[in-house]
C-alpha cells in the first residue's frame, strides 16, 4: 500500500473577538427578569467562569415594539453591565421569531403546511422564508442592531436567527411557490429541461406552462419524486438566502465574524456543506436523546460532523444542556459527571466554546423545565457546583484553544442522499441511509478511531479508509472521485443500496451501482429485500485479502433487510449467501483498483459484525483497531509540537490509560499511567519525542 499524505492543517479562520482559551457560557434572556437580578448573574456567571453569553435571540417584540420603532434601551444597559464584568457577547438577530404585530400586518407571510394548514402566532418559528414582507423585516432590524452595536466592545460574535430549519424548514404558502418557480427556472432554463429531469412523461404529469408548476403539497398518490427533492433543495436554499441578507446587513456596520447554530446531524432541511462556506465560524446545537442507548456515541458523530463541515477548524458548540431538556416525551436528567464528559467530548472534537442552553432556568413558557447552568434550584444545586466545576477545568484547558483534530477515516455525509431516500416507493421501507451511517460510525468508535465526514466530490486524499454507508443518490462526479480515490491507493467500503440514482433521482444508466462499478468490480443485478423480520447467513471459505494468505476465512456473518443479486466483474468473494433468496451467491466482495481496494457489502451487518468486516478492511488501509477498554473513549488534539489526549470514562470502573505526560484539571505528571476514574475525565498534554 503506498504512503498517503498526511492530512493538511487547515488555514486558521476567524474567531471570536477577544477570545482567548476556550470560550464557556450560555444563551442569556436577561429580559424575562427584573434589571436586579441582572447584577446577580454576572456575579453568578463570573464565580463559573462564564466569559461569553450569546442574547437577543428572541427578542424582536422587545426591541421593535411597532414597525419601525426601535427600544434598545435595555439592551444598552446589558451590554454595558456585560462589558464592566469582563463577559463577551454573541448577539442575536431576534429573526426566528416575528413579533404578533408582524403577522397582524403581514398575514400572507404565515407558513402554510403541506398539508394545507396556515400557521399561527403564539409560538416561535419564523415566517415564510420566501415573503418578501418576512425579509424587509429581517433586514429592517438586522441593519438596525448592526448600525447601533456592530463596534461595540463587548461584542464577539454575531448569531443570526436561530436553527434555521426548525421549526419550520418547508412552507407550501402562495409565495413560495413563486419563488419555487423562480428558482426551477433559473435551474433548468426552460420547461423542457424541468420536464426531462422530473420524469413528468410517467403518469403523465407533463407541464406547458410555468404556471402550472407548483409546490408538491399533499397529493392523492405518491407525488413525483424529483419534485419533491427539487422542493427540500429550494426550500434549503430559501432558508439560505435568508441568513445571507441578514450576514451582509451585519457586515456592512461590522467586522465581527458571523454564525448561525447549526443542528449538524439532526436537522433534515439544511445542506450543510453549503451553509458552511456562508458562515465566519461554524457553531452548533447538540442535545442527547433519552432514547439512545449510548448518546455518548451520537454526541461524538455530531461533533465530528461539525469539525468536519468546519473544515477542521475550530468551532463553537453553541448549545447543549446542563441536564434534561424539555421536549422529549421523557427528559431524563444527566447523571453526576455526565455533562463535563459531553462537554470534553466536544472538545476533544474540536470545540473551542462550549455553550449551554441556558444560563437561567426560565419560569415562564414552553421551556420552564428545561435545565440551564443555573436551575431552578439555585445555587446549593448539584448541576450549578459541576457547572461550576466545568468552567474552572476549562479555564485549565486554554491551551487547547487552535489545536487540531485528524482523522484517517472518513463516513460520506450528503444530504441530497437523505432527501431523496426519505421519500415514498422505496425497495423496502427498511432502507434507512441514517442508521448505516450511525452503524458504520458507532462500530469505527469501538475500534477507536476519529472519523471526518465528507462530501462525495470533496478531496478525499487525506484518508486511508472512505465508507459509502448506503448512499442512494450518488452523482457520476461522485462515484468518479471515489474511483479515483481507490485507483491513487485508497481503501473504499461501500454498503448496499449506494449509487442507485442520479441527481435526479433517476437510476443510473447502467444499472445500480454502476458510478462505482469499476471501483468495485460489479453491478447488481436486482435488488433482493428480506420480508419484515428476515435474515440470512453469509460466509463460506472464502480468502478475505488479495491472495497472500494474510487474513483468514470470514466468520459467519448475520445479514437483516437486505441482500443483492450481484454480476461479478472483476471482484473476488469474501463471503457467499448460505440461505435467503440469494443463497450461493456473493454477499460481500473486494476487489483490486489501480492502487487501492473496494470493498462491497450487500447485507445489514450489526455493529459487531461490521468490526468483524471491518477488521479485514483495516489490513488494506494500513490502519487498525485500537485495543481499547469497554467505554473509554480516547480522542487526540494536535498542537504545533504537542499533543493533548483527551480522555473520557463512560463506564463505571476506573481505568488505567499508558500514557506519559501532564494531566491539566489536576495538575500532575501522570508518570506512564494516567488513572481515569469511573465516569471521570482527563486531558493529557503529551510531548511528542520528549
Ligand atoms: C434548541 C433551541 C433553543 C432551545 C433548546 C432547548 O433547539 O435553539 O432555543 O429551545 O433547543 O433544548
Amino acid at each position: 500500500m503506498p504512503p498517503r499524505p498526511a492530512p493538511s492543517t487547515p488555514r486558521p479562520g476567524p474567531w471570536l473577538v477577544g477570545g482567548e482559551g476556550i470560550a464557556y457560557g450560555g444563551d442569556y434572556t436577561p429580559e424575562q427578569w427584573p434589571e436586579e437580578v441582572w447584577a446577580q448573574d454576572v456575579i453568578l456567571m463570573r464565580e463559573a467562569g462564564v466569559n461569553l453569553v450569546s442574547v437577543g435571540i428572541f427578542s424582536w417584540a422587545l426591541l421593535e415594539p411597532e414597525e419601525g420603532r426601535f427600544e434598545f434601551g435595555w439592551l444598552d444597559r446589558l451590554l454595558e453591565l456585560l462589558h464592566a464584568n469582563g463577559i463577551r457577547v454573541d448577539l442575536g438577530t431576534p429573526t426566528a421569531s416575528p413579533p404578533a404585530w408582524f403577522f397582524h400586518a403581514y398575514p400572507e407571510a404565515r407558513v402554510v403546511s403541506r398539508e394545507g394548514t396556515v400557521l399561527g402566532f403564539g409560538s416561535r418559528g419564523m415566517a415564510g422564508p420566501s415573503s418578501p414582507a418576512y425579509r424587509a423585516a429581517t433586514v429592517r432590524i438586522t441593519t438596525a442592531l448592526a448600525q447601533r452595536y456592530g463596534r461595540h466592545p463587548a461584542l464577539a460574535l454575531w448569531h443570526v436567527h436561530n436553527e434555521y430549519g426548525a421549526p419550520v424548514s418547508e412552507d407550501y404558502s402562495p409565495a413560495s411557490a413563486a419563488a419555487f418557480r423562480r428558482w426551477l427556472a433559473d435551474r433548468y432554463g426552460d420547461l423542457e429541461h424541468l420536464n426531462a429531469a422530473w420524469g413528468t412523461t410517467f403518469w403523465g404529469q407533463r407541464y406547458a406552462q410555468w404556471e402550472h408548476v407548483d409546490v408538491p403539497a399533499a397529493t392523492p398518490s405518491v407525488a413525483n419524486p424529483t419534485q419533491r427533492l427539487d422542493f427540500a433543495r429550494f426550500s434549503d436554499h430559501a432558508l439560505r438566502e435568508c441568513f445571507v441578507a441578514e450576514r451582509d446587513a451585519i457586515r456592512a456596520h461590522s467586522d465581527v465574524p458571523v454564525t448561525t447554530n447549526f443542528m449538524a446531524g439532526s436537522c433534515p432541511a439544511t445542506e450543510l456543506w453549503q451553509w458552511a462556506r456562508e458562515v465566519d465560524i461554524v457553531s452548533n446545537d447538540h442535545y442527547l436523546t433519552a432514547s439512545e442507548t449510548r448518546p455518548e456515541i451520537g454526541l461524538a458523530l455530531a461533533a465530528d460532523l461539525t469539525r468536519s463541515l468546519a473544515g477542521g477548524r475550530p468551532w463553537i458548540l453553541m448549545e447543549h444542556s446542563t441536564s434534561a431538556v424539555s421536549w422529549q416525551p421523557r427528559n431524563v436528567a444527566k447523571q453526576p459527571g455526565e455533562m463535563a464528559r459531553n462537554a470534553l467530548s466536544h472538545l476533544g472534537r474540536g470545540a473551542d466554546a462550549i455553550l449551554f442552553f441556558q444560563w437561567r432556568a426560565s419560569r415562564s413558557g414552553a421551556e420552564k423545565f428545561h435545565s440551564a447552568m443555573l436551575p431552578h434550584a439555585g445555587t446549593g444545586s448539584r448541576v450549578w457546583r459541576e457547572v461550576v466545576a466545568l468552567g474552572r477545568d476549562l479555564g485549565a484547558l486554554a491551551e487547547l484553544r487552535g489545536t487540531q483534530v485528524r482523522a484517517d477515516v472518513a463516513i460520506l455525509w450528503d444530504q441530497e442522499s437523505f432527501w431523496a431516500q426519505d421519500l415514498e416507493w422505496r425497495p423496502s421501507v427498511d432502507l434507512d441511509h441514517r442508521e448505516r451511517i450511525d452503524a458504520f460510525y458507532t462500530a469505527l468508535w469501538q475500534a477507536g478511531h476519529t472519523v471526518d465526514f465528507a462530501h462525495p466530490e470533496a478531496d478525499l486524499a487525506a484518508y486511508r479508509l472512505v465508507v459509502v454507508p448506503a448512499s442512494y443518490l450518488l452523482s457520476r462526479a461522485a462515484g468518479d472521485n471515489l474511483t479515483r480515490f481507490v485507483a491513487g491507493g485508497g481503501t473504499l467500503l461501500v454498503s448496499y443500496f449506494s449509487g442507485i440514482v442520479d441527481e435526479t433521482d433517476a437510476v443510473h444508466e447502467g444499472g445500480y451501482l454502476a458510478p462505482l462499478r469499476r471501483a468495485l468490480g460489479l453491478t447488481v443485478e436486482e435488488f433482493l429485500p428480506l420480508r419484515e423480520g428476515g435474515s440470512v447467513r453469509v460466509g463460506g471459505e472464502h480468502r478475505s485479502d488479495a491472495g497472500d494468505g494474510s487474513a483468514p476465512p470470514m466468520p459467519e456473518l448475520e445479514g437483516t433487510v437486505w441482500s443483492d443479486d450481484i454480476a461479478l466483474e472483476g471482484a473476488a468473494v469474501v463471503s457467499t449467501y448460505l440461505d435467503g433468496p440469494a443463497a450461493g451467491r456473493p454477499a460481500i466482495t473486494r476487489h483490486t483498483h489501480g492502487l487501492g481496494t473496494g470493498w462491497y457489502v450487500s447485507t445489514r451487518l450489526g455493529v459487531d459484525d461490521l468490526m468483524t468486516l471491518l477488521d479485514r478492511v483495516y489490513r488494506d488501509a494500513g490502519l487498525s483497531a485500537r485495543a481499547g477498554v469497554a467505554g473509554l473513549e480516547v480522542v487526540v488534539r494536535h498542537g504545533v509540537g504537542v499533543d493533548y489526549l483527551v480522555a473520557l470514562n463512560h463506564g463505571d470502573a476506573p481505568v488505567a490509560v499508558a500514557v506519559d505526560g501532564h494531566e491539566l484539571l489536576s495538575g500532575r505528571a501522570t508518570d506512564g499511567t494516567l488513572k481515569v476514574p469511573g465516569g471521570g475525565v482527563a486531558v493529557v498534554r503529551v510531548t511528542p519525542g520528549a
